[in-house]
C-alpha cells in the first residue's frame, strides 16, 4: 500500500500515519521528522534546512528530494509507505509523479485529505506548544505554517483529485474515529479501483 497524507499543520497527519503504517504494515515517512533529525544531527542538509523549519517556510525542493528519495525508494521495495508531508507543493507532486512513471511500483494508490477547521488546528498546535512543543510551535510561526499550507499545499489536491486518488476525511473527531474513517475510505477507494 502506498498512501499520501495531505492536511494542514495540526490536522493529525503524523498521528494517523503512525497508526496507518502499523495497520497496513508499511513504512511511515515523515518529511518533517526527517528534516528535524538532520537539523539535530547538525548535518550539511540540516544546517541548510534549519532556517526554513524555524520560520515555517518550505525547504527548497532540491534539498527535499535529496533527503526523501532514498527512503521512498527503499520503502516502495519493502511493502509500501505512508508519506506524511511530501509531496507538499504542486511542483513536488508533478516531479514525484514524473519519477514514479519511470519506476514501477512506487506510484501513489490513495491520497488522504484530512479536513480540520482553522480554530481546531490552532487549538491543537497551541496545546502542543504548551507541552512538549516543537521549535515551530510558536503562535506567529503556526499562523505562517497555516498560510503556507493554504497557498502552497492545498492547490496540490486538484492534481490528485483529477486522478481519482483523493479521499476526504473529517479529521475533527477523536483519533480512533478519524482512523476508522480513513481506513474505510481508503479500502473503499482501493476496492473501487481493483
Ligand atoms: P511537518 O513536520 O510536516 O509539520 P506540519 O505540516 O506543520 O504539521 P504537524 O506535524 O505540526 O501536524 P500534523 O498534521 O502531523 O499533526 P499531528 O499528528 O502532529 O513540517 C515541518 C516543516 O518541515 C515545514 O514547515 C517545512 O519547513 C519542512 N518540510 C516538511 N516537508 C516538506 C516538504 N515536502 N517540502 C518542503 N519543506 C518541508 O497532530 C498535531 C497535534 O494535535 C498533536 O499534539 C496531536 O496529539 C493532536 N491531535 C492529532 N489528532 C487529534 C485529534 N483527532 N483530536 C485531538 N488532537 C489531535
Ligand atoms: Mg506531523
Amino acid at each position: 500500500m502506498r498512501l499520501l497524507m495531505v492536511a494542514p499543520p495540526g490536522a493529525g497527519k503524523g498521528t494517523q500515519a503512525v497508526r496507518l503504517a502499523s495497520y497496513y504494515t508499511i513504512a511511515h515517512l515523515s518529511s518533517g521528522d526527517l528534516f528535524r533529525k538532520e537539523v539535530a544531527a547538525g548535518s550539511e542538509v540540516g544546517r541548510r534546512a534549519a532556517e526554513f523549519l524555524a520560520r515555517g517556510d518550505l525547504v527548497p525542493d532540491g534539498l527535499v528530494l535529496q533527503v526523501l528519495a532514498p527512503h521512498v525508494l527503499d520503502a516502495a521495495a519493502h511493502g509500501g509507505y505512508v508519506l506524511d508531508g511530501y509531496p507538499r507543493t504542486l511542483a513536488q507532486a508533478e516531479e514525484a509523479h514524473e519519477v514514479a512513471g519511470r519506476i514501477s511500483g512506487v506510484e501513489l494508490q490513495a491520497v488522504v485529505h484530512l479536513e480540520v477547521g482553522r480554530d481546531e488546528l490552532l487549538r491543537r498546535l497551541l496545546a502542543r506548544a504548551a507541552q512538549d512543543g516543537r521549535a515551530d510551535d510558536q503562535e506567529s510561526v503556526i499562523h505562517h505554517r497555516l498560510d503556507v499550507y493554504d497557498r502552497e499545499t492545498a492547490p496540490m489536491l486538484g492534481f490528485y483529485a483529477s486522478r481519482g486518488l483523493v479521499v476526504d476525511v473529517d479529521g475533527e473527531g477523536a483519533v480512533d474515529e478519524v482512523f476508522e474513517a480513513i481506513v474505510g475510505a481508503v479500502d473503499a477507494l482501493r476496492a473501487g479501483l481493483a
